[in-house]
């Protein structure tokens, strides 16, 4: 995988992607969203990367939003487009069947903050930033923003983001449920590596199912989506992964899963 805005490395189970463009704070633009789309497709199909550390280089931003030079001079036709395909790939993040961890290194605002979201789990730098400004440009949120902050930190919450456009903490954002965890800057990446590196060592099949079951379930009627977690629920227990799992349990020993 080569590409102009992403860096993406692998370590022994799982990939880091980093959006690489430092002089405008990792700003999305449509290469680098494409860009985005393409590696996360590669990763997803790819058996070795069990799960995903998300980031953005150097100290200031995690990615200061869609890059405001396209947003511009979008027309309408253009603006709905935009949007749709920024969802599309913040979608295929969250559905890809691993845990990908957004390590918030600093801005994370504007889309930036709406790809954070689409992870699966979000650590920030002490010295984060988060917050949905589209309000102060005239504009709304457009890669489901509006839908994911709500389904994040509640209705109330998400509305006053929203409407203030303020940015908040990488404490503030903890308190609110934006963030799992906050760490001191210096630890950031080792903090995500020791996570990603921990969630890649599970059962894959069953990581995957636990993905679908939530994001598809929350969505559902609720007696629905307890048929839907049963069905899921038999067909791991057909699954190699749950027959070692028992049987280590059962033997005293470390499981090691195969995602079969
Ligand atoms: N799109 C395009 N360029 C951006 C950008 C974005 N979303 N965010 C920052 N940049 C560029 C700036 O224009 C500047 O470029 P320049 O050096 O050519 O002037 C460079 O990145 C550095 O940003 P700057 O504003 O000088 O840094 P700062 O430390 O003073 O402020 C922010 C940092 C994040 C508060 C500020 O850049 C900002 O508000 N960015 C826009 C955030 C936003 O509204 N995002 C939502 C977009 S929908």
């Amino acid at each position: 995988m080569s590409f102009e805005n992403l860096l993406v490395e692998r370590e022994a189970s799982f990939a880091i992607v980093t959006i690489n463009r430092p002089k405008v704070l990792n700003a999305l633009n449509t290469r680098t969203l494409d860009e985005l789309r393409r590696a996360i497709l590669e990763l997803k199909h790819d058996e070795s990367v069990r799960a995903v550390v998300l980031t953005g280089s150097g100290e200031k931003s995690f990615v200061a939003g869609a890059d405001i030079n396209e947003l511009a001079v979008q027309t309408p036709a253009g603006g709905r487009e935009h949007a749709l395909a920024g969802q599309h790939v913040l979608d295929l993040i969250e559905q890809m069947g691993k845990p990908v961890i957004a390590a918030i290194n600093g801005y994370a605002l504007g889309g930036g903050c709406e790809l954070a979201m689409a992870c699966t789990i979000r650590i920030a730098a002490d010295t984060a930033k988060l917050g949905q400004p589209e309000i102060n440009l005239g504009i709304i949120p457009g890669y489901a923003g509006t839908q994911r902050l709500a389904r994040i930190v509640g209705k109330g919450r998400a509305l006053e983001l929203l409407l203030t456009g303020d940015q908040v903490s990488a404490q503030e954002a903890h308190r609110l449920g934006l963030v799992n965890r906050v760490v001191p800057a210096a630890e950031l990446m080792a903090e995500a590596k020791q996570l990603a590196a921990a969630l890649a060592s599970k059962a894959p099949l069953a990581i995957r199912y636990i993905l679908e079951a939530v994001h598809k379930g929350v969505e559902m009627p609720f007696p629905q989506a307890e048929v839907f977690e049963a069905t899921l629920f038999g067909l791991v227990a057909s699954s190699d992964d749950m027959r070692e799992g028992t049987a280590a349990f059962l033997e005293k020993r470390k499981p090691a899963f195969k995602g079969e």
